[in-house]
């Protein structure tokens, strides 16, 4: 079996739970786009693990962990994740393939990310400033690039690291008087990433077309969400990769033909964090309910995440160009206690409705949210094991998006544990 998981939303829909519960059933689970922008959340009973680059199936023992062509590898975050790992009785040895070909974020493209937002000042993005669309810039540039197969020859990369900073001073110095950064302490740390990380960094192309002659069950992992997808997504308020399903092919060189089967991961509400159209956003009293009960806010940055009713036409919309067989819903308990719930099901554009989600910025802009009102549940439904468990409102507000969006929800979370997790037949 060979499954694809993929935000529905703007990121943080629950993937890392997802990934963790499919992982179960699987050889090895591969991250194929971002970088440690993505908080990846795994709730083990009583234990919390937040994941930025490791795949989410690392917590169980067994799993081969593979960090594809596609991710921007920042080191310190892996090193300190293999030895977080470690401290907690989890062990990566011989278990985790890096790509040699994965691109390096180093010290000065966090900077360049910080440098550009803050001067940016109310026009910001948003970003996580970690680094993510100054190292993807360099990748695409080719002439300042660092990848982690660069780390075999120190020697070549010393001179590398020299040109690069010296290059990146120059701009940092004219365009926001930054203090230059040195060359000599930054290759310092590179043989230190060098000595850490270079046993396990391989071809991880060869190594996922081998595992799949051989009938590997493979989990391919996507990060943020399919609205912050650098083509697709709301640009400029998305990403630097490709985060939604199409980035997977290009992110590990295996063709989207092999998978068996796609998963969309949503939330039963909508959520974005940083700067960006959110036409379902609740700016108000029920915002901030979701945002408490759900404990909504970021697992990489702790900011508070914007919170809004479920917007169709976004799930729709990452459904139609991910092509995805079936969804993943979580967060169904969050929205318990509330009275009234909206779906919005379509988007008036003047005199025009539309189901189709328009990326365009300027359309988006003028986009008005038409919702269905449903009516919502008082009960606890946390501790729930079967669909039919659920209060009649809560099935009908399922089936009500599985209706608008063509697709079945096939797995509904009822809370952040692995056990909180309803598998419904269809
Ligand atoms: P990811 O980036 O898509 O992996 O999602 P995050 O980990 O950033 O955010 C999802 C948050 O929701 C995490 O804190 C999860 O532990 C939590 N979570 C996941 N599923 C559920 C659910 O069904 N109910 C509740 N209450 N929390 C959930
Ligand atoms: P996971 O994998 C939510 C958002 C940032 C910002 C924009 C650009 O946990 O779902 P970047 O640092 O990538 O240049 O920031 O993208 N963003 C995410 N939002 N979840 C994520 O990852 C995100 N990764 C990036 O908040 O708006
Ligand atoms: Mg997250």
């Amino acid at each position: 079996m060979k499954c694809c998981v993929v935000g529905l939303q703007w990121g943080d829909e629950g993937k890392g739970k997802v990934v963790d519960i499919l992982a179960e059933d699987c050889d090895i689970v591969v991250r194929y786009g971002g970088g440690a922008n993505a908080g990846h959340t795994v709730v083990i009973g009583d234990a919390r693990f937040a994941l930025h680059l490791l795949p989410s199936g690392a917590v169980r023992e067994g799993i081969t962990c593979v960090i594809a062509n596609a991710v921007v590898v920042d080191p310190e975050v892996l090193i300190q994740e293999i030895d977080g790992l470690a401290g907690r009785g989890i062990d990566l040895t011989g278990r985790l393939l890096v790509s040699e070909n994965a691109h390096v974020v180093l010290d000065y493209h966090k900077k360049e990310d910080q440098l550009r937002e803050t001067s940016l000042g109310d026009n910001k993005i948003g970003t996580t400033i970690r680094g993510i669309g100054p190292c993807y810039a360099d990748k695409v540039g080719r002439s300042y690039a660092v990848r982690m197969g660069d780390l075999r020859d120190l020697n070549k990369l010393q001179g590398k690291l020299a040109t690069i900073l010296d290059y990146k001073n120059k701009v940092f110095g004219a365009l926001y008087n930054a203090e230059p950064m040195s060359a000599d302490a930054l290759f310092e740390k590179c043989r230190v990433y060098a000595a850490r990380l270079l046993p396990y960094v391989t071809d991880t192309t060869e190594f996922l077309h081998k595992a799949i002659a051989e009938g590997k069950s493979i989990l391919f992992e996507s990060a943020q969400g399919s609205l912050l997808d650098i083509d697709h997504g709301t640009f400029p308020f998305v990403t630097s990769s490709n985060s939604s399903l199409l980035g997977m092919p290009a992110g590990c060189g295996v063709s989207a033909k092999l998978l068996d089967r796609s998963i969309g991961v949503c939330k039963a509400y909508t959520t974005r964090v940083g700067a960006g159209p959110f036409p379902t956003e609740l700016d108000n009293e029920i915002g901030q309910y979701i945002r408490e009960k759900g404990h909504e806010y970021g697992t990489t940055t702790g900011r508070p995440r914007r919170c809004g009713w479920f917007d169709a036409v976004v799930a729709s919309y990452s459904v139609t160009i991910n092509s995805v067989d079936e969804i993943a819903m979580m967060h169904l308990d969050t929205l318990t206690g509330l009275k009234e719930l909206k779906i919005c099901k379509a988007y008036r554009l003047g005199d025009k409705l539309t189901t189709f989600f328009p990326a365009n910025l300027d359309r988006l802009a003028r986009a008005v949210p038409v919702y269905d009102s449903l009516p919502g549940w008082d009960q606890d439904i946390t501790g729930a094991t079967r669909f039919d468990q659920l209060p009649r409102q809560a099935q009908d507000y399922i089936r009500r998006i599985d209706q608008i969006t063509g697709r079945a929800i096939t797995i509904i979370g009822i809370g952040p544990r692995r056990t909180q997790t309803i598998f419904r037949r269809t």
